[in-house]
């Protein structure tokens, strides 16, 4: 028999590690349905590289996913979501979500009509992604939003900082001071990794910036899309969460604790040159 569609799991793709804090809110809006998870750790970052090649392994990452068979697909990835969301919901055939759209509401419901603020990786702030979510939620702020590209901030985080390590609070002021001083009322953690330096970022801006986490605010876009649409999974029990890694499944292994919040039960490795590939090398559950 086929697959009841509210039964069927989530898709989710992120260049690496930082897409589980995607996954964890998910998780905790909606902890009865299945995800499976790549991260295509052996191309990350793409937050440096050009719209072109981002978008061809995003169409690799989600080929990889459609062969789960997903109800919908996640792009948890803000550099992969500014440039690839269209070219996806067109080639796809199931719901697309993006992490952009949703943060950018989100930023314009909090701002109290002040400024909003972005910080992104140099791809997506270079997309003007954020600036046109920004202006189709509220066309007002179309001219009011601050940007701030913080590459160094995605390789802290993966080595393991902590908030109150006097690098991580240079490096976040060298980036934020200029768009401190203009007080935005919303400031958008433009990358999956961000949220991970949430305290160390709301020490710089201040309690007059509200901190947006654009994985937050996506896993509540999706949970009431699914329930809008009748896709939500009507199980009682919890969902299973399935990894897979294009580089060194041990790495991964090793550092997604700290995106997850746990320890992920089963990761895999899938060569990134087999991520189109017309057969499945997943067979059935692992
Ligand atoms: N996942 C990326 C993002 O959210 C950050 C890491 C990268 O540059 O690939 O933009």
């Amino acid at each position: 028999l086929p697959t009841e569609p509210a039964s069927k799991c989530i898709g989710v793709f992120d260049s690496g590690l930082g897409g589980l804090t995607v996954v964890r809110r998910l998780m905790r809006e909606m902890p009865a349905e299945d995800i499976v998870y790549l991260g295509d750790s052996a191309r990350v970052p793409y937050g440096t590289k050009s719209p072109e090649t981002v978008r061809r392994f995003a169409h690799e990452d989600a080929a990889f996913l459609m062969r789960q068979d997903p109800k919908a697909v996640v792009i948890a990835c803000n550099s992969a979501s500014a440039v690839a969301t269209e070219s996806l919901r067109a080639e796809l055939g199931v719901p697309v979500i993006d992490v952009v759209t949703p943060g950018a509401r989100w930023a314009v419901e909090a701002a109290g009509g002040r400024p909003i603020g972005v910080m992104a990786t140099e791809g997506a702030i270079a997309s003007g992604a954020y600036q046109r979510a920004v202006a189709l939620a509220a066309p007002q702020y179309a001219d009011r939003v601050l940007t701030a590209a913080c590459p160094l901030l995605a390789p802290i985080v993966e080595e393991g900082r902590s908030e109150d390590d006097p690098i991580v609070l240079s490096v976040v002021h060298d980036y934020l001071h200029r768009m401190q001083r203009d007080r935005p009322g919303a400031l958008i953690l433009g990358c999956t990794h961000y949220p991970l330096l949430q305290g160390a970022i709301a020490k710089l801006m201040g309690p007059a910036t509200a901190l947006i986490d654009s994985g937050q605010a996506t896993a509540v876009a999706i949970a009431e899309f699914f329930r809008r649409e009748g896709l939500a999974n009507p199980r009682s029990g919890g969902g299973q969460l399935r990894c897979w890694s294009t580089d060194n499944p041990e790495r991964f292994e090793r550092l997604a604790g700290r995106f997850l919040g746990r320890a992920p039960q089963s990761v895999q490795w899938v060569g990134a040159d087999e991520l189109t590939a017309a057969e499945s090398p997943v067979g059935g559950t692992p």
